[in-house]
């Protein structure tokens, strides 16, 4: 059976990824430094799964240990989630971000290569499209200048990988995620956002649960049918699952460019409102939301056309915008 290292395994998307590996019978090696996380998830994973993959402690930054780590383990693939995700804190502390994200994913790409490891699947985001002058947005819609420094990474990290896979046996596949959230049925995982949360369904479960007096609605004066912003929320499983089969594609060698891009989301965008209605709804709550002025770098509108993702790796998102916030409800309550 293949072993997969999945870094960044512990967090959010990472746990619910590991879960569908194993479910698949994939082994699976995780890389975790815990800075946005905790050892607890590991429990989780091996409840809901009945096996307990594979843990290393392991800073990327720190070159030893992943040279070390790549000389010990034989691996046949990498999912590469390990990565600095808040936008804000991105623009105060750009260097964290092009050290954490950047400085990590070449030292990654060095060690593959020396250990013939040629299979990568890469975490990128719709953030690369910036405010996109067409929806619904294909793999074709141009990338804009990043907005924050988090986003560069995110266009930088790709084009390093395009390099690497032209002059080298790698083949990669980049997914880029548009907005995930819930969690896993079982309750057992789930997103664990540190602080205050900076995104919508953390901060939509924390105000209802009475962490948070209010929940802030950045702007309802975008060109939009409500005024609020809209996004593609992707259940954070329909969005794990695309990962086993973007492996398995390479795996099976199926892929048509030694680099392949897919957008995944639902293809559906939903307003704020939207969201806010349909939580209200689906958990039988009342939500305290006041309407304030936009956020800095927010962009009005963007969803996935996800035809490319749908015909070429055989994935569609399944679950609906309900069952996600139903799961980020009873996870909240957990
Ligand atoms: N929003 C609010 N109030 C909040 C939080 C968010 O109204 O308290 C709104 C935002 O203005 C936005 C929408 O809810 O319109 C979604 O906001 P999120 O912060 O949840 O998500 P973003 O779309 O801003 O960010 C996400 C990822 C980033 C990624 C970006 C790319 O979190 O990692 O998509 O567009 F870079």
């Amino acid at each position: 059976m293949k072993r997969i290292l999945v870094t960044g395994g512990l967090g959010f998307i990472g746990s619910h990824t590991v879960v569908e590996l194993q479910n698949e019978g994939f082994e699976v090696v995780i890389i975790d430094n815990l800075s946005n996380t905790t050892i607890e998830v590991l429990d989780g994973i091996t409840a809901i799964t009945n096996k307990k993959p594979v843990f290393f402690q392991i800073d990327l930054k720190n070159i030893s240990k992943v040279k070390k780590f790549f000389k010990n383990n034989k691996i046949d693939g990498v999912i590469h989630f390990a990565a600095s995700k808040a936008v804000g804190e991105s623009v105060n502390e750009p260097l964290k971000y092009y050290e954490n994200n950047i400085t990590t994913l070449v030292y990654l790409l060095k060690e593959m290569q020396k250990n013939k490891v040629n299979n990568l699947i890469f975490s990128s985001s719709c953030t690369v499209y910036g405010q996109a002058d067409e929806l619904p947005i294909t793999e074709e819609t141009p990338i804009k200048p990043a907005d924050s420094p988090y986003g560069n990474t995110k266009q930088i990290g790709e084009e390093i990988i395009t390099d690497t896979t032209k002059i080298s046996d790698l083949n990669a596949i980049v997914l880029r995620y548009f907005n995930p959230i819930g969690g896993h049925q079982s309750i057992l995982i789930g997103e664990l956002p540190i602080g205050i949360p900076q995104n919508l369904i953390p901060f939509i479960t924390q105000t209802a649960a009475g962490v948070r007096e209010c929940l802030s609605i950045f702007g309802d004066d975008y060109e939009t049918p409500d005024g609020t912003a809209v996004r593609d929320y992707i259940h954070v499983v329909d969005l794990a699952k695309a990962h086993i089969v973007a492996m398995k594609r390479l795996f099976t060698k199926n892929n048509k460019e030694k680099i392949e891009f897919f957008n995944i989301g639902t293809g559906k965008g939903s307003s704020v409102l939207t969201v806010i209605n349909a939580f209200e709804k689906v958990n039988n709550q009342k939500l305290n939301y006041k309407i304030v002025p936009r956020r800095v770098g927010d962009i009005a509108s963007a969803y996935a056309d996800t035809t490319l993702a749908n015909n070429e790796l055989g994935w569609k998102s399944k679950l609906t915008l309900q069952d996600a916030l139903r799961a980020a409800w009873l996870w909240q309550e957990k």
